[in-house]
């Protein structure tokens, strides 16, 4: 089982262009991170929050929020997507994801803050989520939005997804694509560092 030390979490980190020319930084959420991404999730307007978590709550649950923060237990993983603001890093987006040794599949779960939406970081955070699934030989990933999320729809449709109605709730939809990218094709520096120690953890 990978389990990353907390002093190694940083190593994992993606820095990515976005076509603004902004730099965006996506790693691994650090446990001094908890009450900025409990801030993050406060701050998604009641739409963004129901679209992410199918529930009303505003706050993730204590329990929920020390879970996220147990990188790679029960090959788990939580990121953060960071940009510099006033000179200051401001978390505008999260993702979590899953890797299934069995299936070969990832399933991952993200939101960007409504601030910034519509500006490329969605795309972005998705195209890195691709990389973290390669990173395990993940064969496919797939995610489930509600059917009237047409953002979430829209942006998986322009990242080469397809469609299918989810297993076991009606109101979702389940969008899913193959990955079969070899390591050393992975264009993340922190994805191919993941995947050797992957590799040696297993
Ligand atoms: C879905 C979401 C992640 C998109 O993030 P984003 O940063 O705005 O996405 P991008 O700017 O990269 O947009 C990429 C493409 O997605 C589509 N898209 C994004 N928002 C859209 C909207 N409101 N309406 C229609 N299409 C939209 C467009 O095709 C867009 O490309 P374009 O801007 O060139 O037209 C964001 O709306 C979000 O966080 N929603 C709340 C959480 C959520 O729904 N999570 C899904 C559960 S897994």
């Amino acid at each position: 089982m990978l389990h990353v030390k907390p002093s190694e979490l940083r190593s994992y980190a993606d820095t990515l262009r976005l076509a603004s020319g902004r730099t965006l930084t996506v790693r691994f959420v650090e446990p001094e991170d908890a009450e900025r991404l409990q801030a993050y999730f406060r701050s998604l307007a009641r739409p963004s929050h129901y679209n992410r978590f199918l529930a009303a709550v505003q706050e993730l649950p204590r329990s929920e929020l020390e879970r996220i923060l147990k990188i790679g237990e029960e090959r788990r993983f939580a990121v953060i997507a960071e940009l510099n603001v006033d000179g200051r890093p401001a978390i505008v987006g999260e993702a979590r994801y899953a890797f299934d040794r069995t299936m070969r599949t990832v399933e991952f779960g993200m939101s960007i803050s409504d601030a910034w939406h519509r500006l490329g970081i969605g795309t972005a955070l998705m195209a890195n989520l691709e990389c973290r699934a390669a990173a395990f030989g993940a064969e496919r990933m797939f995610g489930e939005a509600l059917r009237s999320n047409e953002p979430m729809i829209a942006l998986a449709r322009k990242m080469g997804f397809s469609f299918k109605n989810a297993t076991d709730d009606w109101r979702l939809l389940r969008f899913e694509k193959q990955i079969g990218r070899a390591i050393e094709d992975i264009p993340c520096g922190g994805s191919r560092r993941v995947a050797a120690a992957y590799a040696v953890a297993g």
